[in-house]
């Protein structure tokens, strides 16, 4: 079991979401189901307004929170929430999807979300994508503070971690269960702008 002491709460800085020139890629969005959920609009509207193709894919609770009606809206792109939503290739949109994406990235991202991607679980599309995927994944978590700090939780991180996923956040402040700690969805525009980053650097456009 890993110490705590080391997951000093961040606090996100002001940055301004820039083009830089790896734009115009694919994103797989996925949404888990946390009370941020509704954060996810504005990321996907964010990244479409930078002139990228968003495929949203929700977990089923995800659909709890914010309808897929609302991201396709955003996306202009048809949302995935079931593999039997797939009825228009012979080929699997899961698989279609996993090996076009440029970027997974999960935001929000639940604590169970998480423990399935550690433990390579694929009983829905988005952890299947995250199995079958070679592009890089970056997950923004949201979660209470408890369950981000449990041994549990520090485990799966540090195995995806190991395994080369980036996460972004959470941070301090005010959760909607009513603590406060370390558990709050990075702001939108720093997740908006890492995804740039990091799609820019698989061109080797930046350092
Ligand atoms: C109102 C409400 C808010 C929740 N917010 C979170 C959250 O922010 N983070 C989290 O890990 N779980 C949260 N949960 C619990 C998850 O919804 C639950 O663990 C669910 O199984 C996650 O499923 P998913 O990972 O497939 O989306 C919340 C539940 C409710 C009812």
């Amino acid at each position: 079991m890993r110490k705590n002491s080391n997951r000093r709460p961040e606090k996100t800085g002001v940055r301004k979401v820039v083009r830089l020139r790896g734009a115009g890629k694919t994103i797989v969005l996925g949404v888990t189901g946390s009370i941020a959920a509704y954060k996810s609009a504005e990321l996907a509207s964010l990244l479409v307004k930078q002139g990228h193709q968003v495929f949203a894919v929700m977990t089923h609770d995800a659909t709890e929170f914010i309808t897929p009606l609302t991201l396709q809206t955003l996306s202009k792109n048809p949302v995935m929430t079931s593999f039997f939503d797939e009825k228009e290739n012979w080929r699997p949109g899961h698989i279609e999807l996993a090996d076009r994406a440029n970027l997974l990235l999960i935001a929000p991202a639940t604590a169970n979300t998480i423990a399935e991607l550690a433990h390579g679980l694929a009983n829905h599309p988005l952890a299947a994508i995250a199995l079958a995927t070679r592009a890089p994944i970056l997950i923004a978590p949201a979660m209470n503070g408890k369950m981000w700090s449990h041994p549990a939780t520090i485990e799966n991180v540090e195995t995806l971690k190991s395994r080369g996923v980036e996460f972004i956040g959470p941070e301090e402040g005010m959760l909607a269960c009513g603590y406060e700690g370390l558990g709050r969805l990075w702001k939108v525009d720093d997740i908006a702008f890492r995804t740039e980053f990091l799609l820019a650097r698989q061109e080797n456009l930046i350092a």
